[in-house]
């Protein structure tokens, strides 16, 4: 019923006018500038906190546009540099150019990846919808022969993920490991909530164990629970772990985390695509869409 409830709210969210959408979505936005992602960074490094900067937009069908997304994840680097964020880039494989050629799409990639070679930093390439699943294990496979500043998110709820897991830790992958966002077919991916949980507990004990470095990505307090005794149970290292969380989420349970000294770190997405960032949010995760319906009524009084 209430899954029911939550989809008739997407649904209407959807109708709703972008400065009403943009009211919601902020808290989930570091603003439509770099320097809006900047000075967000400052204030959570400022706490201990560190971050990963993403510059908002997906699913680009023109090279020309993905040159241009290639500009502007090169520019975050410069400025992270610059300015001494602690800081890493997440970029999205369709936002250059996974969809219109694997090959260009790797090169545009590449140069991102040796930029941040160049500057000591770290670029994490996001899981998109399964149709992207194959073609960026492929990329990702591609740059990890060749550097070792990369890394890539696998997603939970996919059934084949554990045995992606297996195959990847042989090169050593630095993951973040999260649930998934995606809507997915229940041929391939588990559909009920605790199954996903178990699928995620089962690929993080796989990467603590074969000592491979993780971002355990969740605000579900029983992961975050779950990842704790398996690193004391396994006796993880401090260094080949860390916690990450979406700018704008549980922001309680982020402090606690950092108060009990593990590393946290907060993904900031930025940019002038925010809209179609927070409607695929709200779209794809129906309890934001809840929350934000119950803020209406708040915003309303
Ligand atoms: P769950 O959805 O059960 O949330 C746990 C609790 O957190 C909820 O009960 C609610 O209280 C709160 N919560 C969660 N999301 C909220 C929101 N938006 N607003 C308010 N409260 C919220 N996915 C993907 O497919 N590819 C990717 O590359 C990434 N990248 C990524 C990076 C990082 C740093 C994070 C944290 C997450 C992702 N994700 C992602 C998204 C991920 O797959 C997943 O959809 C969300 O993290 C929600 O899953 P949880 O594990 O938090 O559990």
């Amino acid at each position: 019923m209430l899954m029911l409830i939550n989809k008739i709210i997407v649904s209407v969210v959807k109708l709703l006018p972008k400065s009403v959408v943009f009211f919601f979505a902020k808290r989930y936005i570091a603003g439509e500038r770099l320097q809006d992602a900047v000075n967000l960074v400052k204030e959570l490094n400022k706490k201990g906190i560190f971050a990963t900067m993403d510059v908002l937009g997906e699913s680009i069908t023109t090279k020309e546009e993905v040159i241009l997304a290639k500009t502007e994840c090169l520019a975050v680097l410069n400025t992270i540099k610059q300015n001494e964020l602690q800081s890493n880039l997440s970029i999205k494989p369709t936002q250059l150019g996974l969809n219109i050629d694997l090959d260009f799409a790797y090169n545009q990639i590449r140069e991102i990846v040796v930029k941040a070679k160049e500057y000591g930093n770290f670029v994490r390439i996001d899981m998109e919808d399964s149709s992207c699943t194959d073609k960026t294990i492929t990329v990702f496979k591609r740059l990890r022969e060749e550097f070792d500043n990369v890394g890539i998110v696998l997603q939970s709820y996919l059934k084949r993920t554990h045995a992606d897991v297996v195959d990847l830790n042989k090169i050593n992958t630095n993951y973040r490991l999260c649930k998934g966002i995606y809507i997915e077919p229940a041929e391939i991916a588990f559909k009920d909530r605790q199954s996903v949980r178990d699928s995620y507990v089962r690929c993080l004990e796989q990467m603590m164990k074969d000592k491979v470095y993780v971002g355990i990505a969740t605000h579900d307090d029983y992961l975050v629970n779950a990842a704790l005794k398996l690193k004391k149970d396994l006796d993880v290292a401090d260094n080949l772990m860390e916690f990450q969380m979406l700018l704008g989420v549980k922001e309680d349970l982020r402090d606690k985390i950092v108060k009990e000294g593990h590393k946290v770190r907060i993904y900031v997405p930025f940019g002038k695509d925010w809209y179609k960032y927070s409607i695929r949010r709200l779209k794809e995760n129906p309890n934001v869409a809840g929350q934000m319906f119950a803020n209406l009524f708040k915003f309303g009084k």
